[in-house]
């Protein structure tokens, strides 16, 4: 069972609950080596905190000794470990060293003998090598040895691998099949090679294809990703197990990782690690160390360095700040880079999962800052969605935020002139209507541009100024004679915002007849707006969103057509959701597809009669898949 408790795009945090007890995600389990303990299984646990690992059953079935203490204790007293135990199955060994003695059935069977918590089919290591049609044979032998393993599964969780080599449909095809079985993990499989080559491009593409195809309620492990300079990234796709043995085998090499890359003791001229294994220590002392302490105070500091970059990650993650941890991350290697280049290829796709608004501001790091979602949502949404109050826009040039209060007096000026204001920014153009929304305004970039952008950012601004309708575009200032009344700034941002937020149709039935707004005495900043004298919006200071009111809610669900802005439940949750309790995905019997994490969604009934208003924390593909946790935070209900 796996529930999910946050979650930021497709990044997320959970708990898997296993026979041996809970593990909170992201996860790094420690490879342990049955037969040469580098850091033993206890220290694992009570010094470094690691709460699961994994080992080999295979390596333990082929020593008579392990094997006949494995079938008699168990693999807990075994290891002399409290926490949750994966085994993996012999799939790696043939990856090493070719075929391997035992069958899927006999590998499975003995890790349900020796209590295995989370055990591995005998699923076939797809090499970046190997031909399309190669690649798909062993496929479907992973598949059907999937399914054989799930009908003797018992008690024992599954690891259900993805693979396919490199080719993304065949990865795809693969997670849909493996989504489809009562497998408990998806390991994402065969990607050693390429992260020992540096080909993190094809490993993006290897986990987004898969990620496309699997089913979002369970835990995703990216197999053999230990190195502190993937997780970031890794996290970020949807990853939330990974594993690592590279911390002892690089320790016997006398090697240390740190966070941007691995390094050779010998190399080494000075020594930037405070980890408890290092402290006291220069590179000297070190190599002076005997081999046996060298490789287990190396093997300790490597442990040391993944669970602090795991840590930052989870820091990160449940901050809202994921994106610029794996930004700042991949600078550390040309070749991680890229792989975060690639990553732009799948906008559409992160996009589905990228939040409305989040907490925190965002901060510019680099020209792959623009590559984030949040950037293709903006230039959809100010495409689709914007209504220009006149025909005539007036260019700006950014000079500060919030623009409307830097150019309080040429906004002024412009508006009586008869035209729209409209800041060019580094999201594209900016009405000034919406210059207090996310990310817009909770953005913080360097007022010195890049040079090697303009033509994408050109080619936005021409199509929003032809998709608006302008007939009339000039920079400000302009010489004009003209002096009229202007417009009411204040209802046009109302309108603006609520476009921008819950489309065209829904502001138009939101924002009609006599308009008051109440504004902040402090700020002059929107709080309510009241349409026909009915209260429908409410905008919040944080993020400069609406937040939807009953009476807005009966509007659109009058105006717009279902599934627009729709979460329905079942006549079981309807009397508790009225009441405000939250919406759990197990009541929820549909959702509008378009629906992103963090928007303001309607809760109605099978009728789609108005039963509250709140918040999605999910995508409707989310929802439909989760049997546990919240789809919707309710707000309000109508208390009948
Ligand atoms: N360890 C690293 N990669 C793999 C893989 O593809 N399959 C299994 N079972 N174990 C792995
Ligand atoms: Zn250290």
């Amino acid at each position: 069972m796996f529930e999910i408790t946050g979650r930021d795009g497709l990044a997320r945090m959970g708990v898997l609950t296993t026979k041996s007890g809970k593990i909170e995600t992201p996860a790094l389990l420690p490879v342990v080596n049955p037969k040469i303990f580098t850091v033993t299984p206890r220290e694992l646990y009570e010094e470094f905190g690691f709460k699961a690992l994994i080992t080999n059953s295979y390596i333990i079935r082929n020593n008579e000794d392990l094997k006949q203490r494995a079938l008699s204790e168990g693999l807990h007293k075994m290891l002399d470990y409290d926490g949750v135990i994966m085994t993996d199955s012999g799939t790696f060994q043939s990856h090493m060293y070719g075929e391997v003695e035992v069958t899927n059935k006999e590998i499975i069977e003995f890790q349900k003998a020796i209590g295995t918590d989370i055990g591995t089919v005998l699923d076939i290591f797809t090499e970046p090598s190997w031909s399309e049609e190669k690649t798909k044979n062993a496929v479907d032998v992973t598949l059907e040895r999937t399914a054989e393993a799930v009908s003797m599964k018992e008690d024992m969780m599954i690891n259900g691998v993805v693979q396919g080599s490199v080719y993304n449909d065949l990865r795809t095809e693969c997670a849909r099949r493996m989504a489809s079985m009562d497998v408990d993990v998806h390991p994402v499989g065969g990607v050693v090679p390429l992260m020992e080559q540096y080909r993190f491009s094809e490993l993006v593409d290897v986990v987004i294809s898969s990620k496309i195809g699997l089913n979002p309620n369970r835990p995703v492990h990216l197999f053999g990703a230990g190195h502190p300079m993937v997780l970031a990234l890794s996290v970020l796709m949807g990853c939330d197990l990974f594993d690592s043995a590279s911390y002892a085998k690089f320790a016997r090499d006398d090697r240390l990782m740190f966070i941007d890359g691995t390094h050779r003791l010998g190399d080494m001229k000075h020594l930037d690690c405070d980890c408890p294994a290092c402290r006291g220590h220069t590179v000297e002392s070190l190599r002076a160390l005997d081999k046996k302490d060298r490789e287990k105070a190396i093997a300790r500091h490597n442990l040391y360095q993944i669970r602090g970059e795991m840590n930052t990650v989870k820091r990160y993650l449940s901050e809202g700040r994921l994106w610029e941890l794996a930004e700042n991350r991949c600078r550390s290697h040309p070749a991680l880079l890229e792989g975060l280049r690639r990553l732009y290829d799948y906008s559409e796709f992160l996009e589905r999962t990228e939040p409305i608004s989040r907490d925190g501001a965002m901060f510019y790091s680099g020209v792959e800052t623009r590559g984030r979602p949040s950037f293709l949502r903006y230039s959809q949404r100010i495409t689709s969605r914007y209504v220009p109050p006149t025909k005539k826009a007036a260019l700006f040039l950014e000079s500060g935020k919030p623009y409307s209060r830097c150019y309080a007096e040429e906004f002024d000026a412009c508006r009586r002139a008869g035209f729209t204001p409209i800041v060019i920014s580094p999201f594209g153009p900016v009405p000034a209507e919406l210059d207090e929304i996310y990310p817009l305004a909770q953005s913080v970039f360097p007022m010195q541009r890049e040079y090697d952008i303009g033509e994408e950012e050109d080619d936005l601004l021409s199509c929003f100024l032809e998709k608006a309708g302008f007939e009339e575009v000039v920079m400000w200032p302009v010489d004009t004679e003209t002096e009229g009344e202007g417009y009411d700034v204040g209802v046009e941002r109302a309108r603006a915002v609520a476009r921008y937020q819950f489309g065209n149709d829904a502001a138009d039935a939101l924002i009609r007849g006599r308009i008051e707004l109440v504004t902040s005495r402090k700020t002059g900043k929107i709080r309510n707006v009241i349409s026909e004298g009915e209260h429908v919006l409410s905008m919040r200071a944080g993020d400069g969103l609406f937040t939807l009111r009953e009476e807005g809610a009966r509007r659109i669900l009058s105006a717009v057509p279902a599934p627009h802005m729709r979460i329905t439940v079942n006549d079981d949750a309807v009397p508790f959701v009225s009441q405000g309790r939250n919406a759990f995905c197990r009541f929820v019997l549909s959702a509008d597809p378009e629906i992103r994490p963090m928007e303001e969604v309607i809760v109605t009934d099978a009728e789609d009669r108005f039963v509250a208003t709140g918040r999605a924390l999910l995508t409707a593909d989310e929802i439909a898949s989760m049997s546990k946790g919240v789809a919707v935070k309710v707000r309000s209900g109508t208390g009948d």
